[in-house]
C-alpha cells in the first residue's frame, strides 16, 4: 500500500514526533478505582515504532484513546496505567492524557488538531485499531505535519490487504459473533475470494431461519433473513452449524453464570430454548474444513464464550486454527481474546490489534487513517 513509512520521514534525530498509537487495553479496577492492565497486547504491539524513533534520537510524544469516555475527563480512563507501562520501558517518552477526554477528538475539531500538533515536527499514525475512525488524532495531523505509518499500522495493512489479494487456497473464513448485521458486508466482500465461510455465533440463527429452521428464542435478526437467504442461494461457500448447546430461555447466561447444565440442541431449536454455542457435530464439521485450509481468516466467537458453559466451540476452533499449519489471521477483540486466553497467540500467523478496523479494511480495502496519510503533505 502506497503510504509513507518511518524511513520516509528522513533523519528524525532531535525532532519532536507525535505518535498516535492504539493503547486501548482492557483494564480492571480495584475498590479505589485504580486500574491495572489485563492484557498489554496492544501496547506491546506498539513498541517497534517507538523503539525505532527513540533509537534514532527523536523526542517522542504518544497519544491514544482509552475506552469511550464521551468527550469529558473520566477517572476510569486515565492514561496513568498505560503511561507507567511505557515509561518503565522508555523513561524519556511523553504520554498525553486520553484524547477522548476532549470532545474535539471524535468531532475531528481543527482546534483540537492544532492542540495535538503544537510543538511537533512530525506525525506517525501507528493506531491501526482506530484508523477506521475519522477522529482528530487519526486524520488531522497529516494535513499539517510530515507524516508516516508506524510499523504496526503497516504490518496490519500489509497482512490484511494481502490476504484478499493472493491468498493460498483452500481459503477458509470463520465468521462468528452475535449479529449478522455487523458481518454481512464482510461476508459479501470475501465470499467470491474464499472457498468456505464457516458461520458461528448467534448470527448463525439468522442463516438457519433463512433455511426454514426454527430458532426458538435464540438471538436472530428478522430484518436480515431475506438477505441471508439470497447469500445462501447464490453459493455453496457458506457452512452453517448443525447442532448447538443451549439453555431453556428462562435460565440466565453470561459471564460468571453457571446455574444450569447446557442442553444439546439440533439445527431446529424448539420454542422455550435458545442456542448459545455451536455443538459437537458442528465443531467436527468446522474442524474438518479448518484442517485442510492453507489460509484462514477468523473473526468473531462461536458462542457466548465468556460463560464457561458455552466456551467450548470457540476454544475448539481456536485450537484447530492454531494447530492447522495454515497461514492464520485472527481479527476482532473477542476472537483475539479467546486465542490469547488459551495461550495460542504465538501459533497464530497474525493476530490483529483491530476489531472494527480489520473488518472495515477487509470490506472496503481502505481506511480514513490510511487515506489521511496518503493525501497529507507530500513527502
Ligand atoms: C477498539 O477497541 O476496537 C479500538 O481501540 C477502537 O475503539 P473504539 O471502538 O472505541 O473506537
Ligand atoms: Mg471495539
Amino acid at each position: 500500500m502506497d503510504i509513507p513509512q518511518l524511513e520516509d520521514l528522513g533523519d528524525v534525530s532531535g525532532k519532536s514526533v507525535l505518535v498516535r498509537s492504539d493503547l486501548n487495553v482492557p483494564l480492571q479496577y480495584d475498590d479505589d478505582l485504580d486500574a491495572s492492565i489485563i492484557d498489554p497486547f496492544r501496547i506491546t504491539s506498539s513498541l517497534p515504532t517507538l523503539d525505532y524513533l527513540i533509537k534514532n534520537g527523536a523526542r517522542v510524544t504518544v497519544c491514544s484513546h482509552l475506552g469511550r469516555p464521551k468527550g469529558v475527563p473520566d477517572p476510569r480512563y486515565l492514561m496513568a496505567p498505560v503511561r507507567n507501562y511505557l515509561k518503565a520501558i522508555y523513561p524519556e517518552i511523553e504520554v498525553m492524557e486520553n484524547v477522548r477526554f476532549n470532545k474535539g477528538e471524535e468531532a475531528n475539531d481543527p482546534e483540537f488538531v492544532q492542540f495535538l500538533i503544537a510543538g511537533q515536527d512530525l506525525y506517525v499514525n501507528d493506531a491501526f485499531g482506530v484508523s477506521h475512525r475519522s477522529h482528530a488524532s487519526v486524520v488531522g495531523p497529516p494535513k499539517y505535519l510530515k507524516s508516516a505509518a508506524g510499523r504496526l499500522l503497516s504490518k496490519e495493512v500489509n497482512v490484511l490487504s494481502g490476504l484478499l489479494e493472493a491468498p493460498k487456497g483452500p481459503f477458509v473464513a470463520i465468521i462468528g459473533g452475535a449479529k449478522v448485521s455487523d458481518k454481512i458486508a464482510l461476508i459479501r466482500a470475501i465470499e467470491p475470494k474464499v472457498d468456505k465461510i464457516l458461520i458461528g455465533g448467534a448470527m448463525a440463527f439468522t442463516f438457519l431461519a433463512a433455511m426454514g429452521h426454527s430458532v426458538g428464542d435464540s438471538l436472530f435478526e428478522v430484518d436480515l433473513v431475506e438477505e441471508c437467504k439470497a447469500l445462501l442461494a447464490g453459493s455453496d461457500t457458506l457452512v452453517v452449524p448443525i447442532d448447538f448447546l443451549g439453555l431453556q430461555s428462562s435460565i440466565k447466561f453470561g459471564r460468571g453464570e453457571s446455574g444450569a447444565d447446557p442442553v444439546s440442541l439440533g439445527e431446529d431449536v424448539p420454542s422455550g430454548f435458545r442456542g448459545l454455542d455451536i455443538g459437537p457435530k458442528s465443531i467436527e464439521l468446522f474442524i474438518a474444513e479448518i484442517n485442510h485450509a492453507a489460509t484462514i481468516l477468523w473473526n468473531g466467537p462461536m458462542g457466548v464464550f465468556e460463560d464457561d458453559r458455552f466456551s467450548r466451540g470457540t476454544l475448539a476452533i481456536a485450537n484447530a486454527v492454531a494447530e492447522s499449519g495454515a497461514f492464520s489471521v485472527v481479527g476482532g477483540g473477542d476472537s483475539a481474546a479467546a486465542i490469547d486466553a488459551a495461550g495460542l497467540a504465538p501459533r497464530i500467523s497474525h493476530l490483529s490489534t483491530g476489531g472494527g478496523a480489520s473488518l472495515e479494511l477487509l470490506e472496503k480495502g481502505d481506511l480514513p487513517g490510511l487515506a489521511a496519510l496518503r493525501h497529507g503533505l507530500v513527502l
